[in-house]
This record gives C-alpha cells, sequence and structure tokens, in this order.
C-alpha cells in the first residue's frame, strides 16, 4: 500500500518547512496554549490537507514552484483543521487523537477550549494578512462550516428519523468543506479561471466526503491502536454514521436499540454487532468509491507533472485505508 508519506512526496520538503513555520507562529502565543498547540503539532497527524494545498498549487504554476502566500495558504489550512480536532475531541469526550492524549486530557477542558479558538484565531488573522478577499471569504466560511456541522451533528443524535441527505450535508460542513475551500483558495492566489477553480472545488469537495465515508467505516471497523484515536465511538456517542444509516433501514430492531440510546445492558454491543454484520459496511464502501471517482475525474484538465499524479492518485489513497 501506498503510504501518505510517498503519497505526498512532491511535496515532502514543503510540508517540513510547514511544520517549522507553523511552531514559529504558535510560538508567538501563551505560553500554555503553546504547549497545547505543540503536543498536537508535534504527534503529527497525516498532513494531507496542507499537502492537497501544495500539490495543487505547484500543478498550477509553470515551473512547480511555490509563492511565500501558497504556503501561508497551506498553513492556514492545518491550523484551521487543527483547530477543528481540539474541539471536536471536547465535545466527543475523546481521550486520544494522533496516537497520543488530546489536549484537554493531557491539560484540562479550559486549555482546550482556548487553544481551539486561539489557533482560530491566529488562522484568521494570517487570513486576514494573505490582502485576498476572495480567499478570506472562501476559508471564513469554512469556520462557519465546521461550528455548523459541529451543531447539526449533536442535534441529530440518536435521531433515527435523520435522512441521508443530512448525514451528507454534516459531512459536507465537518470534512468536505475545507479541503473543497482550500484547493478552490490555491487556484484563487494562482490565477485561475471561473472553470477551473470549479474543478478544484469540486475535487476537493468529493475528496473530502469520501475521506469522511471512509473515516466512519473505518470507526466500526478499526481499532484504537490502528487509527490513533476511539474506534467503535460514534454509534456509543449517537452519531449515525453512514453503516448505521443503512443497516437502519434493513433492521428495524437497530432503531429500538438506538431510540432508548443503548441504556440497557448489552445493547452497544449488539447495536454494533448489527451493522458489522449487515451489508451496509460494503453498501459505504460503494459510496466512498462513487465520491473517490467523481474527484479524480474532476482535475484531468491539469497538465502533466509529479504533483499532479499525486493528485490523481489521492482518492484511491484514502480508499486504501479500509485495506
Ligand atoms: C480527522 O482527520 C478528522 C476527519 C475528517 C475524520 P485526519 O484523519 O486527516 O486527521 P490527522 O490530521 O491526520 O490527524
Ligand atoms: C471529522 O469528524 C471532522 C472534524 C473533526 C471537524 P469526526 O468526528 O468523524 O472526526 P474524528 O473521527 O473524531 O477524527
Ligand atoms: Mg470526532
Ligand atoms: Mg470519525
Amino acid at each position: 500500500m501506498t503510504t501518505v508519506t510517498e503519497l505526498l512526496q512532491p511535496v515532502e520538503a514543503d510540508l517540513e518547512i510547514l511544520l517549522s513555520d507553523l511552531r514559529s507562529l504558535i510560538g508567538a502565543g501563551h505560553p500554555i496554549l503553546q504547549a497545547a498547540a505543540e503536543h498536537l503539532f508535534s504527534a503529527g497527524g497525516k498532513r494531507l490537507r496542507p499537502g492537497i494545498v501544495l500539490l495543487v498549487s505547484r500543478a498550477l504554476s509553470p515551473e512547480g514552484e511555490l509563492s511565500p502566500r501558497h504556503r501561508r495558504l497551506a498553513e492556514i489550512t492545518e491550523m484551521i483543521h487543527t483547530a477543528s480536532l481540539v474541539h471536536d475531541d471536547v465535545v466527543d469526550e475523546a481521550g486520544t487523537r494522533r496516537g497520543v492524549e488530546t489536549v484537554h486530557s493531557r491539560f484540562n477542558h479550559r486549555v482546550a477550549v482556548l487553544a481551539g479558538d486561539f489557533l482560530f484565531a491566529q488562522a484568521s488573522w494570517h487570513l486576514a494578512n494573505l490582502d485576498n478577499l476572495d480567499v478570506v471569504k472562501l476559508l471564513s466560511r469554512v469556520i462557519m462550516d465546521l461550528a455548523d456541522g459541529e451543531v447539526k451533528q449533536g442535534l441529530f443524535r440518536y435521531d433515527t428519523g435523520q435522512t441521508f441527505e443530512t448525514y451528507l450535508e454534516k459531512s459536507y460542513c465537518k470534512t468536505a468543506s475545507l479541503v473543497a475551500n482550500s484547493a478552490r483558495a490555491a487556484g484563487v492566489l494562482s490565477g485561475c479561471t471561473e472553470p477551473q477553480l470549479e474543478s478544484l472545488y469540486h475535487y476537493g469537495r468529493q475528496l473530502g466526503l469520501a475521506f469522511q465515508v471512509v473515516d466512519d467505516i473505518l470507526d466500526f471497523t478499526g481499532s484504537e491502536q490502528q487509527l490513533g484515536k476511539p474506534a467503535a465511538s460514534d454509534l456509543s456517542s449517537g452519531y449515525l454514521t453512514a453503516p448505521a444509516l443503512y443497516a437502519l433501514e434493513q433492521n428495524p430492531s437497530l432503531g429500538v436499540l438506538i431510540e432508548r440510546e443503548f441504556s440497557n445492558e448489552g445493547d452497544l454491543d449488539e447495536a454494533l454487532q448489527i451493522v458489522r454484520q449487515s451489508d451496509a459496511i460494503a453498501r459505504t464502501r460503494q459510496l466512498a468509491e462513487r465520491f473517490a471517482q467523481e474527484s479524480r475525474e474532476a482535475l484531468s484538465w491539469l497538465p502533466e507533472s509529479p504533483s499532479r499524479t499525486a493528485l490523481l492518485e489521492l482518492p484511491d489513497f484514502v480508499l486504501s485505508r479500509l485495506y
């Protein structure tokens, strides 16, 4: 299997620079918040989102060079992502992330809330300093979508009447919006035409949706060890993702367990069993494959380059996390 490092090879050196730049940007803050942010940055995520921004930027420039503003956009993208994770882990009461303790477990809830705010604020400041109103609009919309997605998810907990549409909207807000809008923003900085910007957005949107759908499968099939974060946690928190929604269509008894919020002993195990043994996982995989395919098709117009090749391989990489 291709690893993420192999895949991001055309921008590997850029991602190293990104990490050290992020550290010095964050270093300007309050020591405790700095420690909290540093804790997560050094745990090392996959850096997929800034990787995509950097690959798009390099793929769009004639000599494959990278401007300081493109670099800064990639940094902002990772800051926003990390901030959303710090807050998401508070909301989900998750104990681990990126294989290490979450910020609220390592420090406390107050620190985690402030550290997340601090990262969002830093991201906004650096965003404004790019001096490009279109880019400001795209990325500030992402921050709105992230908050909206968390609220939507909370409102629909244990709600067996929710539609698949709601689930996809929530997934767009929590995950795909950042990938889509940051890819588009890279195109804006490169002076792309409107149809090109739309296809960059579409690439990111479908890739982001594929990524979230795969993450939702892994929550059922992976282990905490593999994922670096809690497994089997969505259903137990009442978050009904694609596998649960598909299984519900076929097995009404799952609905009974969910509606009583797994209050009887053994309810949760039974529910997990129902989902894992139905064909819901296979159907969800097909959904992810469809999104991945649509994502790949969006970028066929890019000129030949190692960055283009990597971008076109990314959808398959996202799917390969399932195997
Ligand atoms: C986690 O994203 C949040 C989801 C969208 C599922 P990643 O799995 O990309 O997290 P890191 O950045 O690699 O830790
Ligand atoms: C991912 O949603 C999107 C954000 C964290 C904003 P999840 O709630 O599925 O992410 P994990 O599973 O905690 O990484
Ligand atoms: Mg979560
Ligand atoms: Mg998840």
